[in-house]
């Protein structure tokens, strides 16, 4: 038994008291006492027992005010109360229970049987306890999960969406991409026959020579081709985000792919480019890749993306946070992205950054699920959760950070090549 463990005996007979007191002394239970109910109230708000036996009759507030006003208050409530009242008086042991007692006690007693009412009821409490407790726990892991299967949801949702837009544009692209070829060929056969009008210049109807002047040919002639060059270049650009777009959001199976994830790196850089660029006075974020050639990774190739996508995204918020606070005034924000081989079955990847930097008190939870230093609106506190459940729990992987405040961050994923939990 606890030190919190024991009995409150409430009756104003000492002799009441002592016997119940030695009875329940006798068989282990620890006991106090109190002789009326204001004193039994205070004693209970000073150090709550696991059980009150009340007398009914008693001088002051008798025993029914007594527990009415232990059940009014939330901190007491839970305490069981047995009520301690004549054999005889119907009417007192039903008003008793209804004032939520959980029992009575004839008098005169019998010691076995308060005995063994005290020790069941104590015990009921007990298992009720730890029932409620259980099930706060299971409620808390119960909320943690719906919130990350909802992440996920709109993650994978995310995912089919991209992956169906960059899927329809790229028939489009690719008619751009496909007519450009002859259609400088076509243009520059134009040009050759615009050419050689100029020469015949003045040979030509008035009608054209005024048209020609208008238009400053010559301009338009040198700079079609620059023009019909750079779209090329556009749609180019436009062809290899659509491509990493379907990579980032390769829509998972239910196997394991092998895959190149210097691939993934990259079209995740790709989609955060925009992020990248400098902004008003902020200078652009450089990236530093040193990759070592790597094997293919067996892995859900779209749950890692998202693992880089989440880890960048945060490296991006460091950099500029420090940016904001005036920490980086020598220009330089970077992010390191290298990967290495870990002979022979593991392959390291690291993303750094020389951002804001967290504490030790931030650096301890930030794998916590909800746990987020950002202003509200701005994060979920769900980005490293989930990264830490797709590397630790999906590939059979670790993750772990360094990170000084003030300097920067480093994140280091250990992936095993061939991938073991397959769940
Ligand atoms: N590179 C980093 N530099 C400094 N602090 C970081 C870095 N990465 C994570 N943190 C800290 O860890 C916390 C948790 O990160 P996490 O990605 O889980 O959530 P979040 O970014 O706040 O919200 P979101 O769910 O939108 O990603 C952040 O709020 C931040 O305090
Ligand atoms: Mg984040």
């Amino acid at each position: 038994m606890k030190d919190s463990d024991f009995v409150l005996i409430v009756d104003d007979n000492p002799t009441n008291l002592s016997v119940l007191s030695q009875a329940l002394k006798g068989a282990g239970f620890a006991v106090r006492v109190a002789e009326d109910g204001e004193s039994a109230i205070e004693l209970v708000q000073h150090k709550p027992p696991a059980l009150i036996l009340l007398d009914v009759q008693m001088p002051g507030i008798d025993g029914f005010e007594t527990c009415q006003r232990l059940k009014a208050d939330p901190l007491t409530q839970a305490i069981p109360i047995i009520f301690m009242t004549a054999l005889t008086d119907t009417e007192n042991k039903v008003k008793g229970l209804s004032l939520g007692a959980v029992d009575y006690i004839p008098k005169p007693f019998e010691q076995a049987e308060v005995i063994a009412r005290v020790r069941s009821h104590l015990q009921l409490k007990q298992l009720s306890d730890r029932l409620e407790q259980r099930v706060a726990e299971r409620t808390a892991e119960l909320a943690k999960a719906q919130v990350q299967l909802v992440q996920q949801e709109k993650l994978s949702m995310l995912g089919q969406l991209m992956a169906g837009v960059a899927h329809e544009m790229n028939n489009p692209i690719s008619c751009i991409i496909s007519n450009t070829i002859p259609a400088q060929e076509y243009v520059s056969d134009i040009t050759n026959i615009l050419q050689l009008c100029q020469q015949y210049y003045e040979q030509l109807p008035e009608a054209i020579q005024e048209a020609i002047a208008q238009t400053d040919l010559e301009f338009i002639l040198e700079d079609l081709p620059n023009l019909l060059n750079s779209m090329q270049l556009s749609t180019e650009r436009i062809k290899e985000i659509s491509v990493s777009l379907r990579n980032f959001a390769r829509t998972d199976t239910a196997v394991k792919l092998e895959v190149d994830i210097h691939q993934g790196l990259d079209s995740t850089l790709l989609i955060l480019r925009h992020r990248l660029k400098s902004l008003g006075q902020r200078p652009e974020i450089k990236v530093n890749r040193q990759y070592s050639p790597l094997p293919k990774i067996e892995c859900f190739p779209g749950q890692l993306n998202q693992v880089f996508m989440n880890i960048l995204a945060n490296a991006i918020d460091a950099l500029e946070e420090a940016w904001q606070q005036g920490k980086r005034v020598d220009n330089s924000l970077f992010i390191e992205v290298s990967t290495e081989m870990l002979e022979p079955d593991f392959v390291i990847i690291r993303i750094a950054d020389n951002g804001i930097g967290m504490s030790d008190e931030v650096r301890q939870r930030i794998f916590d699920c909800m746990f987020t230093t950002k202003e509200l609106g701005k994060g979920t506190g769900l980005g490293l959760a989930i990264a830490h459940q797709i590397v630790v729990e999906k590939h059979g992987g670790a993750i772990k950070v360094d990170s000084t405040l003030d300097r920067g961050t480093e994140f280091t994923i250990v992936l095993p090549v061939k991938g073991e939990a397959q769940n």
